[in-house]
């Protein structure tokens, strides 16, 4: 069993990448935001409390991500592997993920880093408010806010992985085909 995590700043390309990596290696995509936007779709409890954190650009809980994530791998355990997009994005996080994987005896392989500055990121996610219809998307405060919090919280994990040798960084700006090749080169190592 392989256990990538897909890791970038928001807009970065993390969904775009997963969906042919999964269909091209057969992973198990599990991205916590999409998990997130379906309980708020649902309107169940946890969807009405990650709701307003979402739409102000900040992260829910660790608590409540690393229940959803414990859940996906033990009602999985089928598969060939994990993408995890998304998710860890806190220290804590990442260490919660670690001490689930040491349970089941295994651990995460790499770190697939996206890299693309914050001037990309904002164009990519102005883009995308056109198409589609993500609150988060939705105005220029939001978008400031996530890209605060990924230097703030998420960044610290590029030293966590690099400390286990797992993280690998690819160049994100190019098209879509492009930067497949380059992350496909090194799952096939
Ligand atoms: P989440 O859904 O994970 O959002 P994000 O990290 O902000 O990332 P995005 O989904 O916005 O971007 P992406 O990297 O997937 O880019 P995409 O492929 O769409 O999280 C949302 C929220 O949920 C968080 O803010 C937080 O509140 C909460 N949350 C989620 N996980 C959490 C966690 N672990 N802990 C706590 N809270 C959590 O691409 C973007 C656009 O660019 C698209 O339009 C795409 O078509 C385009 N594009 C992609 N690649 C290229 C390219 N090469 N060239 C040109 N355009 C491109
Ligand atoms: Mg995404």
């Amino acid at each position: 069993m392989k256990y990538y995590i897909l890791f970038g700043p928001p807009g970065a390309g993390k969904g775009t990448q997963a969906a042919l990596l999964v269909e091209k290696y057969n992973l198990h995509h599990v991205s916590t935001g999409d998990l997130l936007r379906k309980e708020i779709k649902a309107g169940t409890p946890l969807g009405l409390q990650a709701k307003e954190i979402i739409a102000k650009g900040d992260l829910v809980p660790d608590a409540i991500v690393e229940g959803m994530i414990k859940n996906e791998i033990v009602s999985n355990q089928d598969v060939k592997g994990f993408l995890f997009d998304g998710f860890p994005r806190t220290v804590a996080q990442a260490e919660a993920l670690d001490k689930m994987l040491a349970e089941l005896n295994t651990g995460i392989d790499s770190i697939i880093s996206i890299a693309i500055s914050d001037e990309v990121v904002h164009q990519r996610i102005h883009h995308r408010a056109m198409i589609e219809n993500r609150a988060d998307d939705a105005n220029d405060e939001t978008i400031r806010t996530r890209i605060a919090n990924y230097h703030e919280k998420t960044e610290p994990l590029i030293a966590f992985y690099k400390a286990q040798n797992k993280y690998f960084e690819f160049e994100g700006e190019g098209t879509i085909e492009e930067i497949f090749g380059r992350i496909s080169k090194h799952i096939e190592k």
